[in-house]
């Protein structure tokens, strides 16, 4: 979301006559866009912070400016404490402001040189007006999921926020409560990435499938449709023949999904499901609203929807309180459903999270064993699930150069990236490749007789 939140702040700015520049050294303004969800997220930002202090001097002392601003979650969390660990800062806004942000450069550079480290803008309110509403339309600049792609894929925020409160996360503090864009808005947006070009989109949200736009017809009637009315809807654009969505929230997946999944096509084969642990109790601890057996009937219902259904998922370990039997349980139901590729992470007590608190916490030494035990198995699940994939034939998005001249990458169905000798071939189109290495993270293909998809 980070991504496509920086994103739509250069769509905002080259308005105001502002370009994308290659590296901090040629910038006039520079903003950070952060991340609070762990403390190594957040502590790098004041490590980049000191690097970018070092440019704005250097800069100043040759008669330029560089305005510093740091926008995202870390600046909504602690905005006073950047201010006052980093003086040299200008603006500091969170994520639901970045619509005003020409207003605050503005501000920011009317202010003279000298008054410049007493005068601080920081906006981390959450307004009442929705930031889409002030936003300019995607533009050709600033579509791709990231740069190095051809902007053939494209993340497209449908839904922000969580009300869901799991004890271990900052996101309900940071990004507000859930907010879900009306339909037209989205469906503006999906027809003008489609007719720049943009083949394959991600939809996003912090509980994206508990989407809930509204629709008004006609007659200015009004409906409410769910991500899985969406996505039918999303699908019938011309152009538009990929689509995805992430993260979702276990409980909140309801028959429309599941139907979405068996009757559109276009929805890809690969859904990142967090699940976070396989031990009830902890589950529980995490207020999670879903047991793991609950989580395995799930897998049940979407693999009998779509039965070549990849999926990939989020894991704690070392929440307080678990024991080592309730981590067993997690690798047991690894084990048992199979992921195609999985996210895991320490543990990281949040400032503010009910989980923090705890009295039980979990030494490093057994968060670390654990995280390397449990990665051992979903990294051997991974390589397992791209050796199997040799010798069938995937339909590719090519959307980039490879390192090796000639040679093109894209991606899979499962988000697999396939590399390919890329003669003959265009990056931003569809091929079928005959997979024929599998590798830890990666596939490669060639292309054979009537292969252009
Ligand atoms: N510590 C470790 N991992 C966390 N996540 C969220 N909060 C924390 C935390 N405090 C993980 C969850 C979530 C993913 C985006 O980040 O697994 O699904
Ligand atoms: Fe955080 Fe996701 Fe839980 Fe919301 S549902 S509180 S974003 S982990």
């Amino acid at each position: 979301m980070n991504v496509y939140d920086s994103d739509r702040m250069a769509d905002v700015m080259a308005q105001h006559g502002f370009g994308l520049v290659e590296t901090p050294e040629c910038a006039d303004m520079v903003i950070l866009n952060t991340c609070h969800i762990r403390e190594k997220a957040a502590e790098k930002v004041y490590s980049e912070l000191g690097r970018l202090a070092l440019l704005k001097g250097a800069r100043e002392q040759v008669g330029g400016q560089m305005i510093l601003a740091v926008a995202g979650c870390v600046a909504q969390a602690e905005g006073k404490e950047i201010l006052n660990r980093a003086p040299y800062v200008d603006i500091v806004f969170g994520p639901q402001s970045y619509h005003r942000l020409p207003e605050m450069v503005a501000r920011a550079c009317s202010v003279s040189k000298n008054a410049r480290n007493s005068i601080k803008i920081l906006d981390t309110d959450f307004p009442v007006e929705p930031k889409f509403d002030y936003l300019p339309d995607v533009r050709e600049g600033a579509k791709g999921f990231d740069r190095k792609s051809n902007g053939s894929m494209a993340f497209l925020t449908v839904q922000e926020g969580c009300d869901k409160f799991c004890t271990f996360c900052v996101v309900p503090y940071t990004r507000g409560a859930e907010y879900s864009r009306p339909t037209n808005d989205v469906m503006d947006e999906a027809n003008n990435l489609a007719a720049l070009g943009v083949r394959e989109i991600i939809l996003l949200g912090q509980n994206v499938n508990n989407y809930k736009g509204l629709a008004v017809g006609k007659k200015n009637s009004s409906e409410v449709w769910s991500l899985g009315r969406l996505i039918k809807e999303l699908a019938s654009i011309k152009g538009i023949e990929r689509i995805r969505y992430t993260t979702s929230y276990p409980a909140d997946i309801d028959e429309e999904l599941i139907e979405a999944h068996r009757d559109v096509p276009a929805l890809m084969p690969y859904l990142h499901l967090p699940m976070q642990s396989g031990s009830d109790s902890i589950l529980k601890a995490m207020n999670r609203r879903h047991s793991a057996d609950d989580y395995l009937r799930l897998v049940e219902r979407l693999r009998k929807a779509r039965p070549d259904l990849g999926l990939s998922s989020d894991f704690i370990v070392g929440f307080p309180g678990e024991t080592n039997t309730d981590f067993l349980n997690t690798l047991d139901i690894v084990r048992e459903i199979g992921f195609v590729q999985a996210y895991s992470f320490k543990y990281s007590p949040r400032p503010g999270t009910p989980a923090a608190l705890l009295s039980d916490q979990v030494p490093d030494t057994v968060k670390a064993e654990r995280l390397s035990c449990l990665q051992e198995i979903l990294n051997s699940q991974q390589k397992a699930f791209n050796k199997s994939c040799v010798g069938r034939t995937l339909n590719v998005l090519l959307d980039r150069p490879g390192k090796i001249p000639g040679q093109l990458v894209g991606r899979s169905p499962y988000m697999q990236a396939v590399h390919v000798d890329g003669s003959g071939l265009d990056t931003g189109t569809f091929v079928n490749l005959k997979i024929t290495e599998g590798h830890a993270y990666s596939l490669a293909g060639e292309i054979g007789k009537g292969a252009l998809a």
